[in-house]
């Protein structure tokens, strides 16, 4: 009977160490970009990006086995200038399918950096998970000297491996810091450090393996989005008009032709627009067309009630999320009301 109990307590203390030391469950999934990218030489900028498949990038960084179980799926190979709502639909629902898998810790998306910041806010609304999901990329292609694309992927491993990235919303994690989906942008088109989220700051960064979080984001997101794309073969169109100095009204035609259901207008400072746009901007309200009023300005809101008055033409102000963005939120927004109050209200808490 004693022998019996100590082999049972010997048991027991061996399943508690295998559980303690077990590592996670993170799933690769690639979609291209410049980290998947072969150049015409390791000195050249010249290079083709999505050409390298996910198992060889996997290959390329060994470490990342010692931090978790890797599992790598390639969802699409492109350059990320050419992403589409198909793919970014596509992504949500396996993402969603995996996440549901007890066995599955987290996920990372490998993406090019043209687009990462509209898949990212993309996923922030759609993904159903607590779990972390980091997107990352590379601004130097797979062949360059001093590339990046291997040190992202490990730190971003490190960060979906943490229990610390559960229940911060989707995550970018780029050249060693981590960012918010909701505010981050691509701020420089050829430096390593090109992601900021210049009106919020980063969430955290990584030294050495180890993730330190100092800040949180309080936008609403995955589990407390009400958004849902399961289901869904597409979703509304809306496109994104750019304001400038002189700007001729024409540019508005397409929308009233294409099928469009909402517009985001990249507007002068606090979204204000040229007069000669405006009764464009209108005419689109009164044909059933939303109107959201972001900024070409990188920083600060776009506010209601400022030079604009929204509640008399029904526009909806953009808050933090520049044109992209915006564009983004008005697509899913659309997914459930057109009632522009509804929308300005997701505007926001999102
Ligand atoms: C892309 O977005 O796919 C190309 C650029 C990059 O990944 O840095």
């Amino acid at each position: 009977m004693k022998k019996l109990k100590s082999l049972l307590l010997v048991g027991a203390a061996l399943l508690l160490s295998a559980t303690a030391y077990a590592k996670p469950n993170i799933y690769i999934l690639a979609t291209g970009g410049t980290i998947a990218g072969t150049g015409v030489s390791s000195t050249q900028t010249n290079y083709h990006a999505g050409g390298v498949a996910i198992q060889t990038l996997i290959e390329a960084v060994p470490a990342m086995t010692e931090i978790a179980n890797i599992t790598g799926e390639q969802v699409v190979n492109i350059g990320s200038q050419d992403m589409t709502t198909d793919v970014w639909l596509t992504l949500a629902n396996r993402i969603n399918e995996l996440l549901a898998d007890p066995n599955v810790d987290g996920i990372v998306v490998t993406h090019g950096t043209d687009t990462m910041e509209e898949t990212a806010y993309f996923l922030n609304l759609t993904v159903k998970s607590n779990k972390p999901v980091v997107l990352t990329g590379a601004m130097r292609a797979s062949t360059a000297i001093s590339a990046d694309g291997p040190l992202n992927l490990y730190n971003s491993v490190c960060t979906a491996a943490d229990p610390a990235s559960r229940d911060k919303g989707v995550l970018i994690c780029m050249n060693g810091i981590i960012l918010p989906a909701h505010g981050t942008v691509k701020m420089n088109t050829v430096d390593v450090q090109t992601f900021q989220a210049p009106n919020s700051g980063p969430l955290g960064y990584l030294f050495n393996s180890k993730v330190y979080y100092n800040d949180i984001t309080l936008k609403r997101h995955t589990t407390k989005s009400v958004f849902d794309v399961k289901g869904l073969k597409e979703l509304p169109k809306v496109g994104i008009v750019y304001s400038y100095a002189d700007i001729d009204a024409d540019v508005m035609e397409p929308y009233f032709t294409g099928g469009y259901k909402g517009v985001v207008h990249a507007g002068l400072g606090n979204g204000n627009y040229h007069k000669n746009l405006f009764p464009s901007l209108l005419k689109a309200r009164e044909n059933g067309i939303l109107v959201v009023r972001s900024s070409r300005v990188p920083t600060g809101p776009t506010t209601l009630d400022n030079e604009v008055d929204d509640a008399a033409y029904q526009f909806v102000a953009s808050y933090e999320l520049n044109p992209q963005k915006a564009r983004i939120l008005l697509m899913l927004a659309l997914t459930k009301t057109d009632d522009w109050q509804q929308i300005q209200q997701y505007f926001l808490e999102y």
